[in-house]
């Protein structure tokens, strides 16, 4: 018995030192023989610790006057990227525990690098599969990879098509009025300043479950209320993903996540089977009603989405739509406060185009000058601060060779705010940029505006997004006007999304 509890022992730890120490230092090799360096790690951190030293320096002296607000913001999102890159320049490895990055922040090896590599051939890193796994499930659409995704996003891309988002576009008012009935409220009992970033996120994460799956069912509520409180209790914590066991630094955190995420899952498969029960009688609309359908219809080439399947792509939705969606309209919010010209021109321009009247969906592609601010917000504050790819092969570029198995990070802050593509004008508000120019702002590279990533695999609810944004603007200029409060901290920070610190208090007026 001992003898066995010894070899099982000994066993154990020869699988540990492989795959916490001799599978990364190969790993690692291969990478430097490839003519790759970065700044050294240590073992088991990384360069975790730099990181956070750095970000701590950082933030400390931070701007907190409202009077200084910069938007030149690489180097107080990532102020280790940005010092590393002076070493390393823009094409570096870093660690992250013991596993490597490959940082990259150069359009043209960004571009080298993607041209010959289908989506369906991409992996994602599995140090994040298995890190998000309470929060993305294991066959969300961001998460799979290979003919599982091209099945994946076979079902879900039509889902997106026009017809469809106008009609989710309808379930969007309602909670946006709310929001904006409630503002008036505010103001009325003499509240003036109010923090826009809260109340966009929690209205973003209404319409993202009512355009998911469909918040006036039951236990929409308590899905939506669950998702919220497992995004908190992952994210809001120190974290050391990439460290062998750091699942057990906070293991109650863990814990909690892994509770949340089972029981959001129960919740998600009780309204799908309550949903095939009532199919015939009220299919409906909304992205899990067109999953459905479409998973039904495709059923007959085998192409359909399992219950399991339909649950993580519910979840993926929630998380990769609302908080992105909500901090393009945030971010919008403060800009706009800081160029009040351009908040009177959008004003009039949806005075042309759309009136007082209610909104005429079809009406929206004449709403030019939103769509050049919506994209230069995406510019100067993008709410998806990278992207990330894991090689599936062995990809070459140039002379160098990337090593299957190796992680990927595209810093897509840098690239938006590199002079080198963009000019001297790149950290200024200019949405004028994308009127000549409504695809790239006149960037002098394709791979130097990233806000929904590239290739195959761009975000999917791209339009959902520009259909919320215009919606939500729309009624909120109509009403308010906004200007900075003298409260307002000026700090943008990474929490996975590019997110205001200290929230976004503004003031806010009826017109
Ligand atoms: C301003 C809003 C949004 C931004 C900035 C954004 C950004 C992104 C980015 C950067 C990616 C990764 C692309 C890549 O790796 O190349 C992505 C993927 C994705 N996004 Fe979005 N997104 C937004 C809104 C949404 C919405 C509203 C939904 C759905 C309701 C959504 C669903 C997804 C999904 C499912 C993927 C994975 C696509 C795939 O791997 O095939 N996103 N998004």
């Amino acid at each position: 018995m001992s003898m066995a509890m010894v070899a099982f022992l000994v066993y154990f730890l020869l699988r540990l030192l492989f795959s916490c120490w001799i599978l990364p230092i190969r790993a690692y090799r291969k990478i430097k023989k490839n003519g790759f360096e970065g700044p050294t790690p240590s073992f088991p951190l990384g360069n975790i610790t730099d990181m956070k030293n750095t970000k701590n320096y950082v933030n400390d002296s931070s701007l907190r006057s409202s009077a200084a607000i910069s938007h030149d913001l690489h180097s107080t999102v990532f102020p280790y990227f940005a010092r590393w890159q002076k070493t390393h320049g823009k094409v570096f490895i870093y660690w992250l525990g013991t596993e490597p990055f490959l940082y990259i922040a150069e359009p043209e090896f960004l571009k080298k690098m993607s041209s010959g590599v289908l989506g369906k051939n991409w992996g994602k890193p599995s140090v994040f599969r298995r890190d998000r796994k309470a929060m993305f499930g294991r066959s969300g659409l961001v998460m799979v990879e290979g003919e599982d995704w091209v099945r994946h996003r076979h079902v879900i891309t039509p889902a997106f098509s026009p017809a469809n988002l106008k009609a989710m576009a309808s379930l969007m008012v309602e909670p946006a009025t709310n929001m904006l009935n409630r503002w008036t409220t505010l103001i009325s009992c003499g509240q003036a300043e109010i923090d826009v970033e809260r109340e966009i996120t929690t209205t973003a994460g209404e319409i993202i479950a009512r355009t998911s799956f469909g918040l006036s069912h039951q236990n929409g509520n308590k899905v939506f209320e669950k998702l919220r409180a497992a995004q908190t209790t992952l994210f809001n914590s120190n974290r050391y993903v990439g460290v062998p066991f750091s699942k057990w630094i906070c293991p109650k955190k863990n814990h909690e996540a892994t509770k949340l995420g089972h029981e959001i899952d129960q919740l998600l498969l009780s309204i799908i089977h309550a949903r095939k029960q009532s199919w015939d009688e009220s299919p409906q609309k909304d992205l899990l009603g067109l999953l459905m359908e479409g998973s039904h219809l495709d059923g007959r080439s085998g192409k359909s989405l399992t219950a399991r399947e339909l649950v993580d792509e519910c979840k993926t939705f929630f998380f990769g739509g609302h908080e992105t969606t909500a901090l393009a309209l945030t971010w919008t919010l403060l800009l706009l406060s800081l160029h009040p010209q351009w908040q009177h021109q959008l004003r009039e321009e949806i005075k042309q185009v759309i009136g007082d009247e209610e909104i005429d969906f079809t009406r929206f592609a004449h709403l030019k000058k939103m769509e050049w601010v919506m994209k230069e917000v995406l510019r100067l504050y993008s709410p998806a601060p990278n992207a990330q790819r894991q090689a599936r092969e062995d990809i070459k570029v140039d002379e160098l060779v990337i090593p299957n198995g190796t992680n990927i990070w595209i810093d897509v802050v840098a690239l938006h705010h590199d002079p080198t593509i963009w000019g001297g004008d790149v950290n200024e508000f200019r949405p004028e940029r994308f009127k000549e120019d409504s695809l790239y702002g006149g960037c002098k590279h394709k791979m130097g505006f990233l806000p929904f990533g590239f290739g195959g695999r761009m975000c999917v609810g791209r339009n959902l997004t520009m259909m919320e944004y215009k919606v939500v603007l729309t009624l909120m200029l109509r009403r308010f006007s906004f200007s900075v409060s003298p409260n307002y901290r000026h700090s943008p920070s990474i929490m996975l999304s590019l997110r205001p610190k200290f929230g976004l208090p503004l003031i806010v007026k009826p017109l």
